[in-house]
């Protein structure tokens, strides 16, 4: 079956066929840059003596042309014009650089033509599988284990045109919500499709809208999928160094795929590709903070056809920068997630009361095709797609969108200032915040941020000096937050900024005093809100996937969880801090043990440390700091000196449910814990710090630290300063 209904071909669409079949040669050689990408001399002089007979063929066609487009407005001769044409149930629309296809009025993206492919979708699936936004919701205590929610691909009921012009044509499929409906999504929602004339690629976002009265309702998850042709999209580009040619979504299905300790995870018994034999594949592996998603997707290496999703800004994600979301993956499949509950758990899930009014833009995101002719290495795509995200971040916010719901930069405020860091135990001056991470987000407590969605976020990192600079801010009241590579804990100044349009807000210096009494005994670990720094073992040789093989990065590999049993089958690991060096010796998370029986069972950590005659002084409580980059269904217990005091020195009690180590993460939400340690608990000589995590139902809980500091009493300076 096709993918489109199509209509005859008009004389118009013969022609701009045929210019398509001569568009690549025609493009590469008036394209000086791609031309300078070709390095042999000899394919040089070839493309050169090609020149003279691709000009005699481009005046052959002009003739054809004009002999075909008498009855054509002169507009329609130009290759540039945008075109909306209108199918029995699909609208097209048209640049002459690719068409792009939807229903109509459900607005599903069913067709994508460019450079003589057909559909890069997936044209073998059914038309609501290809492009699609979607969310899963349910009514407040109506989920259970087994409903997980309601998928829903949000089919519209109305098309409009918004605009339609010389230079842009933007639709709007929408849905309005039913106020006797019992059954459907009490939000409504207008999802919009933007094309520009001479662009290679389409915008889409979406405006959520409740309006008061409304009943209350929860939004696990909202996000635009796109499931590419699999015959031809092999080659997956995330990051400079993580890309690969993946294997075939067939390949995860039984028996070829052997699913793993969840159905996301599959090792590849027998996949078509015998390159990838015995290779986990698991989507996670490729999951991305917030602040890194700007370009993701893949290359048909074949046909020289990248497509990409650009995202110039993350306003609109929720949760800040370090929120970790999926991007591309098997499929293949390309997603911009808007929000998700992934790795941070039931606090994000979006939870809207009773009468609850709230309005979001999500987007836009712009969809990229890019190509190159035959004998330019097409996974240069990747360095081409990245240079169109830098031209986008400087369009960004796009002042060509119809919405009164998305401001244009006029609309806009930005704040800037300088974060400085007060630690005098570490420095006598204030320390520039360098490499900060400095943001304004809906007014909140410290940290609140890393939960917060409803509103839009605004970060901005802070150059070396310190200074920082949010540009493009929404009108709005919010609070300023940031983080600091190097220190503890969070900077909130509560004070309520109102950003208006046009506003400039320049704050001067900010002061940042992390928590600290006393200066460091010991330390394990870089304060980074990650346990990447810590001992990363080899995954087991059954389970690897080869991109991360001999990286940093390797926590990402499958089923680390079960190397701390291999590497400790009998007794905890034992952590010396006066002399262990992190890397080397702490494992990067603390898991449960998994038991001869099957069963798991908690873990106690020490660490051990000495005072010696100096610390005889000292009087008072010590402060043991305890940063977690990641909780899951765990609990954190401290004891000093004393493996069995019951009640412990202090617990967490139980926390954190973002499901972090089966998701291969290094991190999810960040905790910060302050326990004082009494001078009476502890002695000259040997001292121990017994970490117990008690809860053992699952290989997945546990913790991982991001750092870990004993400090002195109040003021008292022991050691950096002796
Ligand atoms: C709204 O829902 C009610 C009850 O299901 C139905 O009778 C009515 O036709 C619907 N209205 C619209 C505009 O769809
Ligand atoms: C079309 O876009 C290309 C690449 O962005 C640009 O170089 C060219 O000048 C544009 N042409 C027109 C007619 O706007
Ligand atoms: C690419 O082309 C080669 C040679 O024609 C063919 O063997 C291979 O199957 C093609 N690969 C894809 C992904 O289409
Ligand atoms: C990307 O841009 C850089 C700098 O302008 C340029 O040198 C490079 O050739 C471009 N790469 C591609 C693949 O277009
Ligand atoms: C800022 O931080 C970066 C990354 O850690 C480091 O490479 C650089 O040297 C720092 N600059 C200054 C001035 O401290
Ligand atoms: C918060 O910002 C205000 C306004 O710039 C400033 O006066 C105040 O000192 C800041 N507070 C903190 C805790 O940095
Ligand atoms: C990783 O490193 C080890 C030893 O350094 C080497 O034997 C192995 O081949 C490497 N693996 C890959 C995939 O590069
Ligand atoms: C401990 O205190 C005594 C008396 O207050 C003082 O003489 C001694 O120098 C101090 N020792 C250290 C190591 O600071
Ligand atoms: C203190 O710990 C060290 C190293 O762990 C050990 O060699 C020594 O025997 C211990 N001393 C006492 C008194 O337990």
């Amino acid at each position: 079956m096709k993918w489109c209904h199509c209509q005859q071909p008009n004389h118009f669409q013969i022609s701009r066929k045929l210019q398509d079949k001569y568009a690549d040669l025609i493009m590469f050689l008036f394209s000086s840059h791609v031309f300078k990408l070709v390095t042999t001399k000899d394919y040089r002089r070839h493309l050169l003596k090609q020149r003279g007979w691709i000009i005699a063929l481009i005046m052959f066609m002009s003739l054809f042309e004009i002999a075909i487009s008498q009855n054509q407005t002169p507009e329609q001769e130009s290759t540039q014009v945008l075109q909306l044409h209108y199918q029995d149930r699909h609208v097209v629309m048209d640049n002459g650089i690719f068409q792009l296809t939807l229903s109509n009025p459900e607005g599903f993206v069913t067709g994508i033509q460019y450079n003589g492919i057909e559909n890069v979708l997936a044209y073998d699936g059914k038309e609501d599988d290809r492009g699609y936004w979607d969310l899963v919701w349910n009514f407040p205590g109506k989920k259970t284990k087994k409903t997980k929610g309601t998928l829903d691909r949000i089919e519209a009921t109305k098309m409009e045109v918004k605009t339609q012009n010389d230079e842009l044509i933007e639709l709007s499929f929408s849905r309005t919500w039913n106020t006797s409906s019992t059954t459907a999504v009490p939000v409504n929602i207008d999802k919009r499709f933007v094309m520009l004339r001479n662009s290679s690629g389409f915008y889409t976002y979406a405006i959520f809208e409740r309006l008061q009265g409304w009943p209350a309702v929860e939004l696990d998850n909202i996000r635009f999928a796109i499931k590419l042709n699999k015959d031809k999209f092999h080659y997956m580009a995330i990051s400079d160094d993580r890309q690969r040619y993946m294997p075939l979504p067939d390949d995860r299905i039984p028996p070829r795929g052997q699913p793993l300790a969840y159905p996301e995870a599959v090792r590849l018994l027998d996949p078509i590709e015998p390159e990838f034999k015995g290779e986990v594949d698991d989507k996670y592996e490729y999951s991305m903070e917030s602040k890194d998603i700007k370009v993701h997707g893949w290359i048909s290496t074949n046909d020289s056809v990248g497509f990409w999703q650009i995202t110039p800004s993350n306003e609109f994600r929720s949760a800040g920068p370090l929120k970790q979301f999926l991007g591309s993956h098997v499929g293949p499949t390309n997603l911009a997630i808007f929000h998700s509950t992934h790795y941070v758990g039931a606090d994000l899930i979006m939870t809207f009361k009773q009468g609850e009014a709230w309005k979001k833009v999500f987007g836009p995101v712009f969809i990229y095709l890019n190509s190159f002719p035959k004998g330019v290495d097409p996974l240069l795509l990747w360095h081409e797609a990245k240079n169109q995200t830098k031209i986008e971040e400087e369009k960004w916010p796009y002042n060509f969108i119809a919405s009164d719901d998305f401001p244009a930069s006029d609309q806009r405020g930005s704040v800037s200032g300088r974060l400085l860091v007060r630690d005098r135990f570490i420095r006598n001056e204030d320390i520039p915040a360098n490499g900060s991470y400095v943001g304004l987000a809906a007014p909140g407590d410290v940290g609140s941020w890393q939960r917060e969605y409803k509103g839009y976020q605004f970060w901005s990192k802070a150059d070396e000096n310190g200074y920082f600079s949010i540009n493009n801010v929404r009108s709005g009241r919010y609070n300023l937050y940031a983080f600091a590579p190097g220190f503890i804990g969070d900077y909130h100044n509560d004070t309520v900024f109102d950003i208006s349009p046009g506003s400039k807000t320049n704050l001067g210096d900010l002061v940042y005093e992390p928590p600290r009494d006393g200066s460091t005994i010991w330390e394990i670990g870089v304060p980074d809100r990650t346990a990447a720094e810590f001992y990363i073992p080899d995954p087991n040789p059954t389970f690897v996937n080869k991109l991360y093989s001999n990286r940093s990065d390797k926590y990402r590999q499958y089923g680390l969880w079960e190397r701390y049993s291999e590497l400790y089958p009998d007794e905890d690991m034992v952590y010396n801090a006066d002399v262990d060096d992190h890397s080397k010796k702490w494992f990067f998370m603390q898991v449960t043990r998994k038991l001869a029986n099957g069963g798991y069972s908690g873990t106690t950590w020490q660490i051990r440390f000495q005072f010696d005659d100096k610390m005889k002084n000292l009087t008072g409580n010590f402060k043991l700091r305890i940063a977690l980059a990641t909780s899951n269904v765990a609990e954190l217990q401290v004891r000093v000196n004393d493996p069995s005091a019951n009640p412990p020195l202090f617990t967490t009690e139980q926390i954190g449910k973002d499901n972090t180590i089966a998701r291969h993460g290094i991190h999810g939400l960040y905790w910060l814990y302050n326990v004082n340690v009494p001078d009476s608990s502890l002695r000259l000589g040997n001292n121990t710090i017994y970490l117990t995590q008690p809860l053992a139902k699952s290989p997945f809980q546990g913790l991982m630290y991001d750092y870990i500091r004993l400090e002195c009493p109040d003021s008292i300076s022991y050691l950096t300063r002796s």
